[in-house]
């Protein structure tokens, strides 16, 4: 640990998707560690009424599209100008799953909308916040980005966006002592990975030399990690959480 790190208690984080079972899980470590947290997503479900009813001080929901420039930008400004923006985490994503061939020219395009093209808007909208007073940026990609994996084109060359996206913007942002970076993350069980079929779940375990699937732990643990005063050093870098499956 360094002498850079901070209580807490004034930092603000917007943590996107995080109505989410991943989302959930970061807003909920960052809470009991003191953060404010911008809870950002399209509903408010069971997960953001636990998050804002144990956190009344600190965790606020915002219903925000990421795909709707004007719904990120509303939402930044809506920030209290008190509060100190140092992180954002571009956690919201949506799969879906079927041959390239055979999807729907709308749906190619949804999936780069929400997983790329949200991270761009809530990336430019954070940074500029936080030019000149440091901040970090946390993309959340998957191994689909660079593994080949059947049917699931337009999300794979989406979530590969991030990764250039995390390089460029580190070049560009790091003399404002703004660090980005990305958490590539193998399976783990939510919504949005529900369609696996447990044949398929066998056949990640028994290639994985970890032998085990991931959690959304393992990608809490990661991102704890990124913004920590012992990663003050790192920006640019894409992190597997896969227990060694693509490597
Ligand atoms: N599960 C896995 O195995 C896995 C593996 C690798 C990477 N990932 C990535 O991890 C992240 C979290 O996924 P998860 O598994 O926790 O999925 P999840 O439970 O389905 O959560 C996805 C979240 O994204 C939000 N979202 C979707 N479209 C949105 C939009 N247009 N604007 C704002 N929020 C939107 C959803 O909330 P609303 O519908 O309420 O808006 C939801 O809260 C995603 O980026 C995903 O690609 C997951």
């Amino acid at each position: 640990m360094t002498t850079t790190e901070r209580t807490g208690a004034d930092r603000l984080a917007v943590v996107t998707g995080a109505s989410g079972t991943l989302g959930s899980k970061l807003a909920e470590s960052l809470l009991s560690r003191g953060w404010h947290v911008e809870l950002w997503s399209r509903s408010q479900n069971d997960a953001i009424k636990r998050l804002t009813e144990d956190h009344p001080d600190t965790a606020r929901w915002g219903e925000v599209d990421v795909t709707d420039h004007g719904s990120v930008t509303r939402a930044v400004r809506a920030i209290p100008r008190s509060a100190r923006l140092e992180l954002l985490i571009n956690n919201a994503g949506a799969l879906n799953q079927g041959l390239f061939t055979m999807e729907p020219p709308a749906t190619s395009e949804q999936m780069i909308q929400v997983n790329l093209v949200g991270a761009l808007h809530a990336s430019k909208a954070c940074a500029r916040v936080m030019l000149g007073r440091g901040g970090s940026i946390v993309n959340i990609s998957s191994i689909n980005a660079v593994r080949g994996h059947r049917g699931v084109a337009s999300y794979s060359a989406a979530k590969a966006g991030l990764h250039g996206l995390t390089a460029s913007l580190a070049r560009e942002l790091g003399a404002d002592g703004i660090r980005v970076n990305t958490i590539v993350p193998g399976y783990f069980e939510s919504d949005l990975s529900s369609r696996v079929t447990p044949e398929n779940l066998q056949r990640i375990t028994r290639r994985t030399p970890l032998g085990r699937l991931g959690t959304p732990e393992d990608v809490v643990s990661a991102v704890e990690y990124l913004i920590s005063p012992g990663a003050d050093f790192v920006t640019g870098q894409c992190l597997t959480i896969d227990g060694g499956l693509t490597c």
